[in-house]
């Protein structure tokens, strides 16, 4: 979505054949795009990205910090491995990207933050000590890096989605989803295009003046 709407994109992650063919179903439909294999949680990846995409685009407008999973464990059986897996990748992963490719913006005087937050941050959920404390750091980040980007031209924004059909909630057992979809006014999971048209919305010139803000995404679930 962001690169019919003119958006030259490097795509990234760990999968190598997922991120490739994205990028080629990117530039098979007129857009611009490169996939570079990057782990968030590798600093020296993550810098790499950074010179790569400035080297074939000469700037850095958008970053989408996008990456997430979950290593859900009730309190007294979560281990200490899953904590800082999930530690590791949603917050400290966030941490390097958005240190890494916020000097290239604040060197043009514009930028543009998204950072993928949960309802889970907000409300809590069982099992998920790790991953909502990751999602309510989130929240916090977002708060702090408007404040201090936001002298600098560059906006800093979270999504916080409901329950989203993606490969994150694909195990979920059928009972737990009837039960989100209960406890949802739209009575629904979201769609995965649902969360990008938030992230384009929080990119666009129609939202240059929204910033630091969490626009829960999730069927009015949290309310
Ligand atoms: N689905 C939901 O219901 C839901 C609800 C609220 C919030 N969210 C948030 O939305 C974001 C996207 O999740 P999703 O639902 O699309 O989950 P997903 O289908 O499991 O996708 C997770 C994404 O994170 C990337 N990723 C994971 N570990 C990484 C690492 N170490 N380095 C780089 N990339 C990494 C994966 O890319 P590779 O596989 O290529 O590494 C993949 O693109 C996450 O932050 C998630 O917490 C999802």
């Amino acid at each position: 979505m962001f690169a019919a709407e003119g958006a030259r994109v490097t795509v990234t992650g760990c999968n190598c054949g997922a991120g490739s063919k994205t990028a080629e179903d990117i530039r098979e439909a007129g857009g611009e795009a490169l996939f570079l294999p990057m782990d968030v949680t590798d600093e020296e990846q993550v810098l790499r990205v950074r010179e790569e995409t400035l080297a074939r685009y000469g700037r850095i407008d958008i970053l989408v910090n996008n990456a997430g999973i979950v290593s859900d464990g009730f309190l007294t059986k979560l281990t200490r491995q899953a904590w800082d897996k999930v530690i590791d990748v949603n917050l400290t992963g966030m941490f390097n990207c958005t240190r890494a490719m916020v000097p290239a913006m604040i060197g043009q005087g514009f930028g543009r933050v998204i950072n993928a937050a949960s309802v889970v941050g907000i409300y809590g959920n069982l099992g998920q000590s790790n991953y909502a404390a990751t999602k309510a750091a989130i929240i916090g980040l977002t708060k702090v890096w408007a404040r201090e980007l936001g002298p600098k031209g560059i906006t800093v924004n979270a999504v916080a989605p409901g329950f989203v059909v993606t490969g994150m909630t694909a195990g979920l057992p059928e009972k737990v989803l009837n039960r989100v979809k209960e406890r949802t006014p739209l009575g629904r999971l979201g769609q995965p295009r649902e969360i990008a048209y938030a992230y384009l919305f929080l990119v666009s010139d129609e939202a240059s003046f929204v910033n630091g803000a969490i626009l829960s995404v999730d069927g009015g679930l949290v309310l």
